[in-house]
C-alpha cells in the first residue's frame, strides 16, 4: 500500500458553502494507495504519532485539491491568440482550418499527449474537452489521459452542417462514432463520455436528436455544447430556423437539456431561458478569458447564480487565452467587476475544485480533501514569481493570498500536480 504525507499549508472546501472552508497554517495530507486518508491540522497527526521525518515537507507552499477545467478544446492549443475576429469568423477562420489537420492520426496522438501533459503542468487535473470531428481525436485524447490516470471527459464533436467538408460527419456517422467511443471508454479507469454536439449552428435538428438519443441511451455520460455566446451568432441561428423561439429551445426541444449537459457561455439568455435552464436542470460554463477575448459579452454570473443553476469554470482555450485556471480565476474577477460584482476569492477557488466538481456530477470522487475522495492536488509555490511572493508576504488572511495568485499568477506558480497520489507535474528544482 503505497503511503504518502503531505506537509504544506492546506485549503480544501468541504461543503457546498464556500464559506465553510478549511484552511490549516500546518496540514498534512494523508494519501493511501492514491485516494485521500486524511486532511488535518499536522499538530493531530503527530498527536497520533506520525514522524516528522514520514512527510513531504513545503512549508511555504499551499496545497488545494486539483483544478477542473469544465470547458477546453483540446486542437484549438495551436491558435490561442489569433488576432482580430469575433466568434463567428474567427471559427472560419482559424478554428476550423486548424481542427482539419487532426485527420491525420499521428498528428492528433502527440497533440493529445501534449495536451495532456499541458494540463498537468497548469495544475489541472480533471477536464472536460472537445475533441474534434474525427473519431480517432478522441480515442488518442482517453489514451493519453489513461496512461497519466487523469480524469478526463471528452467526445467526439458532432457537426452534420455548416462546417469546410473534410470536417462534417453526417447523421449516421456522428452517431455511430459516439456510440463506439461510449462503448470504448466510458467508466474505463477515470474517463468518462460527453456526447459533443458542437453548438445548434453546425448540428441540423435531426443530429441534435440523435445526440440526444445517445444521452438517454447511456444515462451517466454526459452533454457537452455552446448555447447563447455571441450576439451575431444569435442572429445566424434566428434566421436558420424558421421557428426560431430562443437559443435555449433549440436544445431543450431536441432532448439535450438535461441535468448532465454542460451549456459553454450562457451570455446571451433572456430572463425566460435561464428560468427553463434552472428548471431542466442544465449546467452553464463560465468561460472569462475566453468571452474576453472574443469580445462575446459578460457571464452574468449573480443573475445566473441566483437562478439556481448550477456553474462550473472553464478556460475555453483556443478562445480562451490560457489553460491556466488560476489566471481564468482573475478573467472571472473582471468580468464581474465589469458588472459591478466582485467575485470573493474564496468563492473563485472553490470554483475550479469543488463547485466544478460538484456542478458536474463529480465531487463524489473529486474537489476537495475528504477522506476517500481520489487524491488529486496541487502545491501551489509563491516564490516561483518573486512579484507574487512579495505581495503574499503583506495578506495577513488566506482571503487575500488566494487573491494575489489569481490576479498575478499563474501556471508558473504550480510547484507539484499530482494525479491519484501520484507526481504527473514536477517543476524543475531552482
Ligand atoms: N461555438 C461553437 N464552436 C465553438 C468553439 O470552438 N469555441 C467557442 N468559444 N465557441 C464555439
Ligand atoms: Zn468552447
Amino acid at each position: 500500500m503505497k503511503q504518502r504525507f503531505i506537509r504544506a499549508r492546506g485549503l480544501h472546501f468541504p461543503s457546498p458553502v464556500f464559506s465553510e472552508f478549511d484552511y490549516f497554517d500546518d496540514a498534512i495530507l494523508h494519501i493511501d494507495n492514491g485516494y485521500v486518508k486524511r486532511f488535518d491540522a499536522a499538530q493531530l497527526f503527530f498527536n497520533d504519532g506520525l514522524h516528522e521525518d514520514a512527510c513531504e515537507h513545503h512549508p511555504e507552499m499551499l496545497l488545494l485539491p486539483g483544478l477542473i477545467d469544465a470547458h477546453v478544446h483540446f486542437p484549438q492549443v495551436e491558435i490561442i491568440a489569433s488576432f482580430g475576429d469575433q466568434l463567428l469568423d474567427w471559427l472560419q477562420h482559424y478554428t476550423f482550418p486548424a481542427e482539419a489537420k487532426f485527420a491525420d492520426e499521428p498528428y492528433a496522438r502527440a497533440a493529445a499527449v501534449e495536451f495532456v501533459d499541458l494540463l498537468l503542468g497548469h495544475g489541472t487535473t480533471t477536464a472536460f474537452t472537445y475533441a474534434t470531428s474525427h473519431r480517432h481525436s478522441a480515442d488518442v485524447l482517453f489514451e493519453a489521459a489513461y496512461a497519466k490516470s487523469m480524469r478526463l471527459v471528452t467526445g467526439k464533436v458532432m457537426m452534420d452542417r455548416n462546417a469546410p467538408s473534410d470536417l462534417v460527419d453526417s447523421l449516421a456517422t456522428g452517431k455511430a462514432d459516439s456510440e463506439y467511443l461510449i462503448k470504448k471508454w466510458h467508466g474505463r479507469g477515470r474517463l468518462g463520455y460527453a456526447v459533443t454536439p458542437r453548438f445548434a449552428g453546425t448540428s441540423t435538428e435531426q443530429q441534435l436528436h440523435s445526440a440526444a438519443d445517445l444521452a438517454a441511451a447511456y444515462p451517466d455520460i454526459w452533454v457537452q455544447t455552446h448555447l447563447s455566446e455571441n450576439l451575431a451568432e444569435l442572429d445566424w441561428l434566428r434566421s436558420l430556423h424558421s421557428d426560431f423561439l430562443d437559443y435555449f429551445s433549440l436544445y431543450e426541444r431536441a432532448g439535450l437539456a438535461t441535468p448532465r449537459s454542460v451549456f459553454g457561455h450562457c451570455i446571451h439568455l433572456s430572463d425566460n431561458e435561464l428560468v427553463r435552464l434552472a428548471e431542466t436542470g442544465g449546467i452553464a460554463a463560465f468561460c472569462p478569458s475566453s468571452n474576453l477575448f472574443l469580445g462575446s459579452g459578460l457571464f452574468p454570473l449573480p443573475a445566473v447564480r441566483d437562478k439556481g443553476i448550477p456553474i462550473a469554470i472553464g478556460t475555453d482555450v483556443g478562445a480562451g487565452t490560457s489553460l491556466s485556471m488560476i489566471s481564468t480565476l482573475g478573467d472571472a474577477y473582471r468580468v464581474c467587476q465589469l458588472q459591478r460584482f466582485s467575485l470573493d476569492p474564496l468563492e473563485a477557488f472553490y470554483m475550479a475544485t469543488m463547485g466544478n466538481a460538484r456542478a458536474l456530477h463529480l465531487d463524489d470522487r473529486i474537489g476537495n480533501f475528504c477522506a476517500g475522495k481520489e487524491a488529486d492536488f496541487v502545491l501551489l509555490n509563491p516564490s516561483r514569481n518573486p512579484q507574487v511572493a512579495r505581495r503574499v508576504n503583506t495578506c495577513q488572511q488566506i482571503r487575500d493570498e488566494l487573491f494575489c495568485y489569481m490576479i498575478l499568477g499563474d501556471e508558473r506558480l504550480i510547484e507539484q500536480t499530482s494525479v491519484s497520489g501520484d507526481i504527473q507535474f514536477q517543476q524543475e528544482p531552482v
